[in-house]
């Protein structure tokens, strides 16, 4: 599976609809799973028009007097999916990891946790998250993806997580950047890709896209 988190970037605020629509396209002509997390105001459309999105981050808080928060049921009520979590550019404490993933699940919603370490993944496995995906921060946006520049991380946080429980998917993520980046982190036994910028800031997106949906 491809996550395609959006992040910020400032062609995601000017055109978050249109990456809507392309990973729609590329999971009608592959077959493939691809999940699209898209900057929060847009969540209700993005929903609307794509069967597979995720927020990039949920507050773990019920439904209540949270000002400003984002608790699961909201997610749920707009028929959004799921949850990235502890993004690098979003940490929270273990403690919130475990009530957030939770919440989800009682809401019958997917949790993609990131990792920034192979220890944090150990960590999170026991909690039994629908997804990690392991990112070394320092690869992130950086166009040197991790499943050349460190497989070792994936290679160990796949089989560390497999041992503690084989329920969880690992994914591994930054820097990923072309087709053979995703063919070896497929190699080092990661199940799934999770990108941004290289998908964010191509020139075609669904040309890049559907390249790296290609090799699954
Ligand atoms: O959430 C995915 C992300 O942090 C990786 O970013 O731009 O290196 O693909 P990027």
């Amino acid at each position: 599976m491809i996550a395609l988190n959006l992040k910020t970037y400032e062609q995601s605020i000017t055109k978050p609809l249109l990456f809507a629509d392309i990973a729609s396209e590329v999971v009608s002509e592959t077959g493939l799973r691809i999940i699209l997390c898209p900057p929060m105001p847009y969540l209700k459309e993005s929903a609307e028009r794509f069967s597979d999105v995720f927020a990039q981050h949920v507050d773990p808080v019920p439904a209540g007097a949270y000002t400003g928060s984002i608790p699961a049921e909201l997610l749920k009520a707009i028929k959004v999916k799921g949850s990235l979590l502890n993004h690098s550019e979003k940490r929270i404490p273990m403690g919130d990891i475990k009530i957030a993933i939770e919440k989800l699940h009682a809401n019958g919603l997917e949790s993609l946790i990131c990792s920034a370490t192979t220890n944090e993944a150990r960590e999170i496995a026991p909690v039994s998250p629908t997804y990690i995906a392991v990112e070394p921060p320092e690869l992130i946006g950086s166009g040197i993806s991790v499943s050349t520049a460190q497989p070792e991380i994936v290679m160990n946080s796949v089989k560390a997580v497999l041992e503690i429980n084989p329920k969880v998917r690992v994914l591994c993520g930054a820097g990923i950047s072309n087709k053979n980046d995703v063919k070896k982190a497929l190699e080092l036994g990661a199940q799934g890709v999770l990108l941004s910028s290289a998908f964010v800031k191509a020139k075609d997106p669904k040309e890049f896209l559907s390249e790296i949906a290609s090799v699954f």
